[in-house]
């Protein structure tokens, strides 16, 4: 039996605690006395958030549940959060009403300009004395310019700390019960970005067909027709099992499961629009024998849950 005393949490910085704006959320209060001792441990043990650091923080696919403990203490303790598009509200709302909010999304036409404005803003901030956190969807380091941002944060003499998070294509496959690998199928997988636009750097799909590795791909929506026929001409079957993942961890959450040679045509009818992931082997087809006996990825409060858009063969 725990008979020490529960170390007691700090109060909630913010008017509206996670669980009265979340009513299908536990409430706080069922925690178990251990799960309170537990995360106070840890917190008591995270690094110190010092004035002119820059934080890159991974909020992960969307909902605040998917967040590392240390993300959270980030984004209570920052004077200022740079933010993308694709970061959940409710992750913003973890951050003090007092930090400054600076919106980095992408503006269209000029990705370049808007990647230096968004690492002179986060030295500048830095220089001021801020603790900066720059939030990104998923993880920072997995397409999403982590590594460019570091390199000018180093180049000006910054100190910065990585706090990795949920990337979108893990949470996806999870969304979906897709495991990544699995004993008898696959002893890797590739993550790839789909994006290559003209001027950009594109996977040589040929190639990463010939290795017969299950794909999980990001940003791939737009470019999926020449993507699938790229796979096929480089000798991926036709029926290979495919899926597409939207809106994962968000209340737009949907499923859909084709084949390679379908996804296409599948994905227009259903009309699945991106952020999404698309997952491309025979690890989708595990999820025929493990989505229905799996809990519910999302919460049963959240909207309708999760979207199921069939199973075509
Ligand atoms: C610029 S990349 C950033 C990836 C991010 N760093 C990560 O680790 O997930 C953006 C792409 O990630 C994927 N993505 C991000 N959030 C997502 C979500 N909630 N559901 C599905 N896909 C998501 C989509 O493929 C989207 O086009």
């Amino acid at each position: 039996m725990n008979t020490a005393a529960p170390k007691k949490l700090p109060a909630p910085r913010h008017d509206e605690p996670m669980a009265a704006r979340r009513p299908h959320a536990e409430p706080v209060d069922s925690c178990t006395l251990n799960t309170r001792d537990a995360i106070a441990t840890l917190l008591g043990g995270l690094p110190v958030f010092r004035p002119g650091e820059v934080w890159l923080v991974g909020a992960g696919p969307g909902d605040p549940r998917h967040l590392t403990l240390e993300a959270v203490a980030a984004l209570a303790s920052a004077d200022a959060v740079v933010h993308d598009a694709l970061v959940d509200p409710r992750v913003m709302s973890l951050a003090r009403p007092e930090a400054e909010r600076v919106f980095a999304g992408k503006r269209g036409g000029k990705p370049s300009a808007v990647q230096a404005d968004i690492a002179a803003r986060l030295v500048e901030l830095a220089r001021a004395g801020r603790r900066v956190v720059r939030l990104k969807g998923g993880d920072p380091f997995m397409f999403g310019r982590g590594g460019e941002e570091v390199e000018t944060l180093l180049a000006h003499g910054i100190s910065c700390r990585v706090v990795p998070g949920v990337t979108s294509g893990l949470a996806g496959l999870a969304a979906a019960g897709i495991p990544a690998t699995m004993r008898g199928i696959n002893q890797a997988v590739v993550l790839a970005t789909g994006h290559g636009g003209i001027g950009q750097e594109a996977p040589d799909w040929g190639a990463i067909s010939a290795t017969g590795l299950p794909l999980v791909l990001y940003m791939a929506m737009k470019n999926l027709p020449e993507i699938v026929a790229a796979l096929i001409a480089g000798g991926r079957p036709a029926e290979t099992p495919a899926a597409i993942i939207a809106a994962v961890a968000t209340s737009a959450e949907r499923v859909l499961v084709s084949r390679l040679d379908r996804i296409v045509p599948d994905a227009l009818e259903a009309g699945m629009e991106p952020p999404a992931i698309v997952a491309i082997g025979d690890i989708v087809a595990l999820r025929e024998r493990l989505a229905a006996g799996l809990l519910p990825f999302r919460l049963a409060g959240d909207d309708a849950g999760t979207s199921d858009i069939g199973a075509a063969s």
